[in-house]
């Protein structure tokens, strides 16, 4: 129906951070509130998309006709990913971090004489650059996010073609654009066709243009 346009349809949505544990107290992350992407799965699911967000930790509330997962590190991510294929749409908006450690059973402690411990990181797993690879499970549109603070357009068009995804929706989250925790975006979205410069919108706006392209283009006949 036309409200409903994406009835019948699947959507994995990846949003927030991951969490990654040096011990019982302490974690690595990186910065994400995870709006962005909880507005997308909303979208989806408003569209009529059967809708999986595997969320990192967040203090939002699991959206309403959404499926959430919570997942702390990447591995898990990782994993409730998986379990969400088949889909015919994966959006990966969540701020990975791309390293963990082998966590310390204990809290570590501070000593005042010895140097302090130094962190052997291991990469984690692309989830972006797994969900695009080419096979039986891939989903018909992968989007990637692309947060930027320098050379946005460059860098964003060079993780399109790394990564293997078809779109990538790039922003400048510099400090001055009060992007990062903010209620706006203001995004760049590059396709094979070229690229567009969206005006500053709302996140939720962001969501529902972004969820437009989506209805668009898998009405469209395209190539894979
Ligand atoms: O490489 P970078 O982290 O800048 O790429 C950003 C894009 O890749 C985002 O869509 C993010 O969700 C995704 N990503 C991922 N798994 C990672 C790292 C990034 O899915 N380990």
């Amino acid at each position: 129906s036309p409200d409903r346009p994406l009835a019948g349809r699947s959507a994995l949505v990846t949003a927030g951070p991951t969490h990654e544990p040096i011990d019982p107290v302490r974690y690595i992350a990186n910065r994400s509130s995870g709006t962005q992407g909880y507005a997308i799965a909303e979208a989806l699911a408003a569209a009529g998309a059967d809708v999986t967000l595997v969320s990192g930790p967040t203090t939002l509330p699991d959206p309403a006709g959404v499926h959430t997962v919570r997942v702390e590190t990447a591995r898990e991510m990782l994993d409730a990913c998986r379990h969400a294929l088949p889909c015919d749409i994966a959006v990966c908006t969540a701020a990975v971090a791309d390293w963990h450690v082998a966590p310390a059973a204990q809290k570590i402690k501070k000593t005042a004489d010895a140097a302090p411990p130094a962190l052997q990181l291991a990469p984690n797993p692309d989830i972006l650059a797994m969900l695009s690879q080419p096979g039986p499970t891939r989903p018909e549109l992968v989007i990637g996010f692309a947060a930027e603070t320098e050379h946005v357009l460059a860098h964003a068009t060079a993780k399109r073609e790394r990564k293997g995804c078809d779109w990538i929706v790039a922003n400048d989250v510099s400090p001055g654009t009060g992007v990062m925790g903010g209620t706006e975006n203001e995004v760049i979205l590059i396709t094979a066709a070229g690229r567009e410069h969206w005006p500053r919108l709302d996140k939720a706006q962001v969501a529902h243009r972004l969820v437009a392209r989506i209805v668009t283009f898998l009405q469209t006949p395209h190539p894979n």
